[in-house]
């Protein structure tokens, strides 16, 4: 089975040719990232025009790298939700088109089920049930997975994704766009002599597998810019990063890391344990798979971290390699073949829609 996979949903403009839902022929990823950079942020009319312009030469070249004619395709694959409108419909609209004129079937998928996939490209078929663990700008949730197609989402964050909380901690601390990398970069740079800030690590209810963000980057605000001074829309602060000097901006860097990743391997944790003792047998052992996906995916401590904790847990771990951590069509080809497979095809009346459904 040969799918396409197209990509818009943000700032990437990508498309993918993967064949059986695991072999990757070609993975094709045109960034937006200097168009943004300017503004710390992606602007959505920007992004959309951006799409529109490479679309169709990002098409052509995942086709010719793949070594594929367009007529030997089984189905055209696209994430429709979630994400900008505008981005959305560019990718369904490409999709659409080329699906009518080549009488292929069209699959919709979403983009956050999508992230879930990656770390099974290139690899066998993972064995579920599987924990699943999402993390990205726009989301962060751990699910239950007992096939491709039965998710249940059994917490996400109630206030930043984490992807978010990395983005603003950077601006905080003066980094540079994007914020993400730079801060995992920075905070692995340790030095000698440094001890990582201590933030606090939110845990909400005993039994919460939900997720906050805010709180740590408050704190964060607060360390490096002092106490508010002021009230309401006219306070400002003592001083900002630039009083700083470069060691204790390295600590406060590490020392966010660690706290919003220990927020993370607490709540695998915890649903670890839930799903133990709801069964009647220890932790670990009614999952064989922890999946994880999405932008944050890339970042290093994180990484260390899921491979110790899969490693004490007995999980067979599916960290995706760094090109489909971010945002990537290969995903969308993948799950959408799954999608295929399964009779799940959509008409040319899919829509863009901007919430997730999982
Ligand atoms: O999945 P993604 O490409 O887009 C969404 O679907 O949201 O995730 C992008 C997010 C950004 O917030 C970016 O700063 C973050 O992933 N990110 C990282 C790292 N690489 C990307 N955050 C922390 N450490 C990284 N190494
Ligand atoms: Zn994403």
């Amino acid at each position: 089975v040969l799918v396409l996979g197209i990509e818009s949903s943000c700032d990437e403009t990508a498309a993918s040719v993967v064949r059986d839902g695991r072999d990757v022929r070609s993975n094709v990823i045109a960034s937006q990232h200097d168009l943004h950079a300017e503004y710390a942020g992606v602007v959505p009319e920007i992004a959309s025009r951006a799409h529109v312009e490479r679309m169709l030469p990002v098409l052509h070249r995942a086709l010719e790298e793949a070594g594929v004619d367009r007529h030997d395709l089984d189905a055209v694959a696209v994430g429709h939700r979630p994400g900008l409108i505008g981005s959305l419909l560019t990718g369904v609209s490409a999709a659409k088109a080329l699906a009518w004129s080549l009488g292929a079937p069209l699959v919709g998928v979403d983009h956050v089920q999508a992230h879930l996939y990656a770390g099974t490209l290139n690899r066998e078929e993972p064995r579920f049930p599987a924990l699943g663990l999402v993390v990205s700008g726009g989301h962060t949730a751990i699910y239950r997975l007992d096939s491709w197609l039965e998710l249940t989402r059994l917490g996400s964050t109630i206030d930043d994704a984490i992807g978010e909380a990395y983005d603003k901690a950077a601006v905080i601390l003066g980094l540079p766009f994007p914020g993400g990398p730079n801060l995992d970069r920075l905070a692995q740079t340790r030095r000698q002599g440094d001890t990582p800030t201590r933030f606090p690590v939110s845990r909400l209810g005993k039994d919460s597998l939900d997720f906050s963000f805010s709180g740590l980057k408050t704190s964060l605000l607060y360390a490096v810019r002092g106490k508010p001074v002021g009230r309401g829309r006219d306070s400002t602060f003592e001083q900002d990063h630039t009083a700083l000097s470069a060691d204790e901006i390295r600590c406060f860097a590490a020392g966010f890391q660690v706290a919003a990743v220990k927020a993370i391997t607490t709540k695998l944790e915890r649903a670890l344990e839930q799903a133990g003792s709801a069964a009647g047998v220890g932790g670990g052992s009614v999952y064989h798979t922890l999946l994880v996906g999405g932008g944050v995916s890339a970042n290093s401590h994180l990484r260390q971290e899921l491979a110790s904790l899969a490693d004490r847990a007995g999980l067979d771990l599916r960290l995706p390699a760094l090109e489909y951590c971010l945002d990537n069509a290969a995903m969308i080809a993948g799950l959408g073949t799954r999608l295929y497979e399964a009779g799940e095809t959509a008409d040319l009346t899919l829509a863009a829609i901007p919430t997730t459904r999982c």
